[in-house]
């Protein structure tokens, strides 16, 4: 499974990238805003740490705009991929879009219907939102299965599962076992993965009996 980092922050990217585990960031106008910075040149910077896909969101409401936005976008850097929010706008711009071979990702799933929907107008990939669907007390994993074995019965379908809004360590295991070909980790997510109490445990123990030799 492929991991991305669902971050604006360059800070935190490149911490995360020099792990040697990112293979994509994602970004929403949320956190670009937290950042309080010009989007573009964000994104750039983006491109300039990580060699992946680096999904930018676009916001216009009506067909042409919304093409002519992600067409803009596009262009920016060939690593980018245009986020595009679900809705019936949001279809007819990706058949538009994928035809002439323009990345999407189709953002603010919360329905298999929806990511069958947005695969078959030609989305790269589909972002549902497990941690937005358990907060409103349904499972978000279920998605995430029902979506891998519908995506793996049509072979016809080459759309990737991007597994988004992931709230803990717990939930990138499930989603993997889910058969989610990506996760999207907020940065704290994927630091806590690194970590274990007995891990910790074991490396003082060993420091201290290596004590008692002489190192190489
Ligand atoms: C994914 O692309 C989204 O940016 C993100 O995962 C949303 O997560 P949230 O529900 O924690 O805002």
């Amino acid at each position: 499974m492929k991991i991305f980092i669902d971050t604006a922050n360059l800070d935190e990217i490149k911490r995360a990238a020099s792990l040697g585990v990112i293979d994509g960031v994602t970004t929403n106008p949320s956190l670009v805003a937290k950042e309080g910075v010009e989007y573009k040149s964000r994104i750039m910077d983006i491109c300039d740490v990580v060699d992946g896909s680096i999904s930018a969101e676009c916001i216009s409401l009506e067909l042409d705009q919304l093409c002519a936005e992600a067409r803009r976008v596009a262009a920016w850097h060939p690593n980018v991929t245009v986020k595009i929010p679900m809705s019936e706008v949001g279809l007819q711009a990706m058949a538009i879009l994928s035809a002439e071979g323009i990345a999407i990702n189709c953002t603010l799933i919360f329905s298999v219907n929806q990511a069958l929907l947005a695969a078959k107008a030609g989305a790269t990939y589909v972002s549902p939102f497990i941690g937005r669907i358990n907060d409103g007390g349904a499972d978000g994993m279920q998605l995430i299965r029902e979506c891998a074995e519908i995506f793996s019965t049509y072979p016809e379908i080459k759309t990737e599962i991007l597994s988004a809004s992931i709230r803990n360590p717990r939930d990138v295991t499930e989603v993997a076992l889910a058969g989610s070909h990506i996760a999207t980790l907020p940065p704290s997510v994927l630091f806590q993965m690194i970590n274990h109490p007995l891990t910790d445990l074991g490396i003082k123990a060993f420091l201290k009996d290596s004590e008692s030799y002489s190192p190489v």
